[in-house]
């Protein structure tokens, strides 16, 4: 059954936790779509993990929807949720109807995410008058790394927990369907999930959220650059690609790979006939 902001919803009121990841391709899409994953979020952590920039900020709308695209050919029931690239929607209204009807027209994404809380709530409202379902993110937003100076965790005194709380109810009032909780103190963060009727979706953000969402590559074990305290590595893929890719060079280089059964026949009288 494809997963909507509908059946989030119901999620959010039966108690079913939403599992959501990130994922930038369609071979990785097909993989979790057939797990059961309800969200493949292309978000713009691409932009470290798959393009190897130190943060978020110089990812592009293109950037964007070639991955959107490649993710939504591989997700049949997952809900398929496109970040909105940094300066793509705070710069004007306008801008973030235009670019979020790209990542849906172009993208074949069901969804788009954006950063910010108060400030970008008539954008939210613009965006889902075009019919076009938002995921809001509040809390460590990494688009704000050098006005926050640095990936540093939020809401932990009264005045910035007061404003992330107070951000959640704007989102969704106007209208968002969805909202990422990130780095926040998980007591904040389970405030939060019980003042909101839309459901909440954490990382580093506590277990009362409504739901999960990491970056796949940390979750297996792929990415080494940095990993975050709220990071679970589920299993060490990362290890056992290490691994692969040595066997095959030693394969190659003790000549037991490509075998017999690796390799195209002719026919001999074809082979006599070269020689002539
Ligand atoms: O870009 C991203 O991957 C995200 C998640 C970490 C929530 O926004």
């Amino acid at each position: 059954m494809k997963n909507t902001i509908l059946t989030m919803k119901k999620q959010k009121e039966s108690g079913e936790k939403i599992a959501m990841l990130t994922c930038y391709d369609y071979s990785m899409a097909k993989l979790m779509d057939e797990a059961g994953i309800n969200v493949l979020l292309i978000g713009d952590s691409l932009g470290q993990v798959m393009l190897g920039l130190e943060d978020t900020l110089a990812v592009t709308m293109e950037d964007m929807i070639h991955h959107t695209k490649a993710v939504a050919r591989g997700a049949k029931d997952a809900f398929v949720l496109a970040d909105m690239p940094f300066l793509s929607y705070q710069t004007s209204i306008y801008d973030a109807v235009v670019n979020a009807g790209r990542l849906v027209k172009e993208g074949h994404a069901n969804g788009v995410k954006l950063e910010g809380g108060a400030d970008v709530c008539e954008q939210i409202s613009a965006i889902v008058k075009a019919q076009i379902p938002v995921c809001a993110h509040i809390g460590l937003t990494p688009q704000s790394v050098n006005a926050f100076g640095g990936f540093k965790v939020q809401g932990k005194n009264i005045e910035t927990a007061r404003k992330i709380l107070d951000d959640a109810k704007r989102i969704e009032d106007a209208g968002a369907s969805l909202v990422v909780l990130e780095g926040i103190p998980a007591l904040l963060a389970e405030k939060i999930t019980k003042s909101l009727s839309i459901p909440t979706i954490g990382i580093g953000a506590g277990s009362s959220c409504d739901g999960q969402v990491l970056v796949y590559q940390d979750m297996l074990g792929m990415f080494s650059d940095y990993t975050p305290k709220f990071v679970k590595k589920f299993a060490d893929v990362g290890s056992i690609m290490k691994g692969a890719f040595k066997d095959y060079i030693e394969e190659i280089r003790n000549g037991s790979f490509p075998a017999e059964e690796h390799t195209y026949t002719i026919k001999k009288e074809v082979m006599e006939e070269l020689e002539k």
